[in-house]
């Protein structure tokens, strides 16, 4: 799947912006502040209807005006398909192909798409929620449907939470066996999900590291926040049911649903220790790499069509042997979208590519604009 052209219009700092974009590497330099990262978001959103920023598509809308719109063209087996993504207040979320709606909005998906961008040094670094995005992410690839599952379980979440909360006043807590049952099956369905991305991802990670650094055990281990057997059988809805029912004076006491999936964790290892706690910056930077990579393949694998990579501000942060790790990857991709502020940081075979200036809102083939 190839985007051969994007339409924006009141997209964050882009007033107006028609780009005809290049069939494999695309590189968008510019000072900073001038909306390259905007224009990587954009052609996310276009491709997936997703930030890796923000759920808020209030963000997303340009400053003082009532809605974004963004309009791509994209070719897929030799046939042309026009996607569109819009958002205003009023009318809420739009979105189309070829005119109609999907069938299923939550599973709208132009293209599968890999963002690596410098907070991903988070992943390693930061709290949970961004190893449980991370594995999520993985999971949207494998199974399609799982961000709808996601998106259920999240209600149920908070149903149960405003129950828990005395929400409903009824005094005997009737609802709360409502919400328990329903968060014990859709746990069951999330942490399955996870145990089974992990064993596809954990051989495709520990080969990624070893290309980077041969002396290097990459591992990657479910900790969630509810008991389990082990990580690499399915759980039972049984067996979670009894840890809500168990929990349910704590959480009654603290009005908040103490363990689930919400609460999950996942730790990473290299050579058996906690990366987080004992890696050098460059084990963790190295690590993230490898994830992105892994990601990337897992991604090509389940895909008829390999995923777009989106590679903002990275090379900077690498080294040149990561450089080249990366850049060789980009081989595994249809169309990658590069940002930059400095042409010198990206390898010599990346630059043969549509180069376009970003600035103040605006872009322009670069002069250097070669083959
Ligand atoms: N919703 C919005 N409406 C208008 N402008 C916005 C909106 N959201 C962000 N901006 C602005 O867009 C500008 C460009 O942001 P962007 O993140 O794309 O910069 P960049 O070119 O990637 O810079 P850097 O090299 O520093 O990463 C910033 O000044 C930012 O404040
Ligand atoms: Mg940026």
């Amino acid at each position: 799947m190839i985007i051969e052209r994007i339409f924006l219009s009141n997209f964050r700092n882009y007033e107006k912006l028609d780009l005809k974009l290049g069939g494999s590497v695309n590189l968008f330099l510019g000072n900073n502040a001038q909306g390259k990262t905007n224009l990587l978001e954009a052609v996310e959103v276009a491709a997936t209807s997703r930030s890796h920023r923000t759920n808020r598509d209030s963000e997303l809308v340009r400053w003082g005006q009532d809605g974004y719109y963004i309009k791509a063209r994209f070719r897929l087996n030799g046939s042309h398909s026009i996607a569109e993504v819009g958002y205003s207040p009023g009318r809420g979320r739009i979105i189309r192909i070829d005119g109609a709606p999907p069938d299923n909005p939550g599973e709208y998906r132009v293209a599968g798409a890999v963002f690596f961008g410098p907070d991903d040094l988070q992943i390693i670094k930061g709290p949970p929620s961004g190893r449980r995005k991370l594995i999520d992410t993985q999971a949207a690839h494998i199974y399609p449907g799982f961000r709808s599952e996601a998106a259920s379980f999240a209600r149920i979440l908070n149903q149960r939470n405003w129950a828990l909360r005395g929400g409903s006043r009824v005094e005997n807590h009737s609802d709360l066996d409502v919400w328990d049952e329903q968060f014990a099956v859709a746990s069951a369905r999330i942490m399955n999900r996870r145990i089974a991305t992990l064993m596809e991802l954990r051989p495709i990670l520990k080969a990624v590291y070893k290309r980077l650094a041969p002396d290097g055990d990459l591992e990657i281990r479910y900790l969630p926040s509810m008991m389990i057997e082990n990580d690499s059988s399915p759980v039972t809805v049984e067996s979670l049911r009894s840890q809500v029912e168990e929990r349910r004076a704590d959480d009654l006491a603290r009005r908040v649903t103490t363990a689930g999936p919400h609460r999950d964790d996942f730790l990473i290892c290299l050579n058996d220790v906690d990366i987080r706690v004992y890696g050098s910056q460059g084990q963790q930077r190295s690590a993230v790499l490898a994830l992105k990579l892994a990601e990337l393949e897992l991604a090509s694998r389940l895909r008829e069509s390999p995923p777009i990579l989106l590679l903002d501000d990275v090379f900077s942060e690498l080294d040149l042997g990561h450089r080249m790790a990366l850049a060789a990857a980009v081989r595994d991709t249809a169309q990658t979208f590069v940002t930059c502020t400095d042409l010198d940081t990206i390898p010599q075979c990346l630059c043969g590519a549509f180069i376009f200036r970003v600035e103040g809102g605006s872009v322009h083939p670069a002069s250097s604009h070669t083959s």
